[in-house]
């Protein structure tokens, strides 16, 4: 408690609880995370993504015939508004299209869509109106990011197709391609897995938007500018990068110790909440084992080598893979391109984000921390 009579907080609110959520949470020390009150990895090996997505948005897993409505839903919820579709060339041509621009473009077009489709402060509407918004906005996801990709490519966007499952139809719309079934379900896996982790910087902040009543686009767009950060969500391509800069395994050793002395961090490694193996990091691994072949090997290798060599370096501190790490793996494998890593960490992440929001807009109380000012005293005289 300080002077003014505010609470005093570790630094990044690190293990501070700050709301209570159904949702789920992250178990560090366990290496256990779940949604609701399933575990992640076994919904993520057992069921689709829209069943999951039922299972955080409309509170439960839907049984066979629910399951199969609630993907037709959602699947008729692809097709862009027609004003936000024929906006989409500008807004590549302003910058948005390829690149880091895609997490640009998506925070955009996310803004675009919700005020395309009349979307309203959450404050204003009941739950139902709440979940339909956060049901469009998460359905078109993967159709905006798809269509700034191919535009910023030259290449025409793809419509979406209704008959496919969601990252099925995510795969079709980047390549135009169906994909082979085995990589569909791979990033569907994937994106499953990451749908929800706990109190991350990016739900915080589509909480802290929704906790102003804000609309459902706007609580996405900002929680999107939090996923794009390199600390959060912009690790993936970084990850695969480094494999890329190490190259041959003899060069592991050099490469990483070189680095991690001059105070670098290696990309793909730490995590704030795991002190043991991400679970994320295992499943993805095992998908990865799954296809083989020699970027897999060349990982594993990586893996068990940065593990040592921070054990040594840093003892104080459990450091292991985590999820962007084996992500990449499995995103190279199925063809993906890098660029599109950390979008599609956000075709994920949106549903967990629109559970947050929806869970938070139920909480009338704006969520509103202080900071201690350490400026030099005032009030100073005018000068
Ligand atoms: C994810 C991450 C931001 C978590 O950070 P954090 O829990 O706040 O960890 P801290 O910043 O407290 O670091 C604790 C110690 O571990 C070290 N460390 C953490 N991650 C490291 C990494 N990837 N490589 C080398 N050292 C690392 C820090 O340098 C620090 O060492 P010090 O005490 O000697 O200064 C951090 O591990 C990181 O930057 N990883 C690389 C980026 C990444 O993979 N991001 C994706 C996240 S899912």
């Amino acid at each position: 408690m300080t002077a003014s009579g505010s609470i005093q907080v570790p630094r990044g609110l690190a293990g501070v609880v700050v709301t209570e959520t159904a949702l789920g949470d992250v178990r560090g020390r366990e290496g256990f995370y779940h949604y609701r009150e399933y575990s992640a990895v076994e919904l993520a090996e057992a069921r689709t993504f829209e069943d999951v997505w039922h299972l955080m948005v409309i509170g439960r897993l839907p049984p066979a015939a629910e399951s199969e409505a609630f993907a037709a839903r959602v699947a008729a919820l692809r097709r862009l508004p027609d004003t936000v579709a024929a906006a989409l060339p500008a807004i590549v041509r302003a910058g948005s299209g390829a690149g880091a621009g895609l997490m640009a473009g998506l925070r955009t077009t996310l803004s675009l869509t919700g005020a395309a489709a009349g979307f309203r402060p959450v404050f204003d509407l009941d739950p139902e109106q709440r979940r339909t918004d956060a049901l469009l906005a998460c359905a078109v996801t993967p159709t905006l990011l798809a269509a700034l990709y191919r535009l910023g490519h030259g290449l025409d966007p793809v419509e979406p197709r209704e008959d496919l499952g969601h990252a099925a139809n995510y795969l079709y719309m980047l390549t135009g391609q169906e994909a082979a079934p085995e990589h569909a379900r791979a990033i569907e896996q994937y994106l499953i897995s990451t749908i929800d982790h706990g109190f991350n910087a990016s739900t915080f902040t589509a909480r802290v938007i929704a906790s102003t009543g804000a609309d459902v686009a706007a609580c996405l767009a900002g929680a999107v500018g939090a996923l794009s950060g390199p600390l959060h969500g912009g690790a993936p391509s970084r990850a695969l990068d480094s494999l890329d800069a190490i190259g041959t395994p003899e060069r592991i050793e050099p490469w990483v110790r070189e680095r991690v002395l001059a105070g670098d961090r290696i990309m793909g490694f730490g995590h704030p909440v795991y002190r043991t193996e991400d679970p994320r990091s295992r499943m993805l691994r095992g998908i990865a084992q799954r296809f083989g072949g020699p970027l897999v090997e060349f990982a594993v290798e990586v893996e068990r080598q940065v593990e040592a060599i921070l054990a040594e370096l840093k003892p104080h501190r459990e450091l292991h893979t985590n999820v962007e790490f084996y992500a990449g793996v499995v995103m190279e494998q199925c063809g993906l391109p890098r660029e599109m890593f950390t979008p599609t960490f956000a075709v994920a992440r949106v549903v967990g984000w629109a559970a947050n929001i929806l869970e938070q807009a139920a909480d009338t109380k704006i969520i509103r921390p202080a900071a201690r000012y350490v400026g030099p005293p005032p009030p100073a005289r005018l000068p």
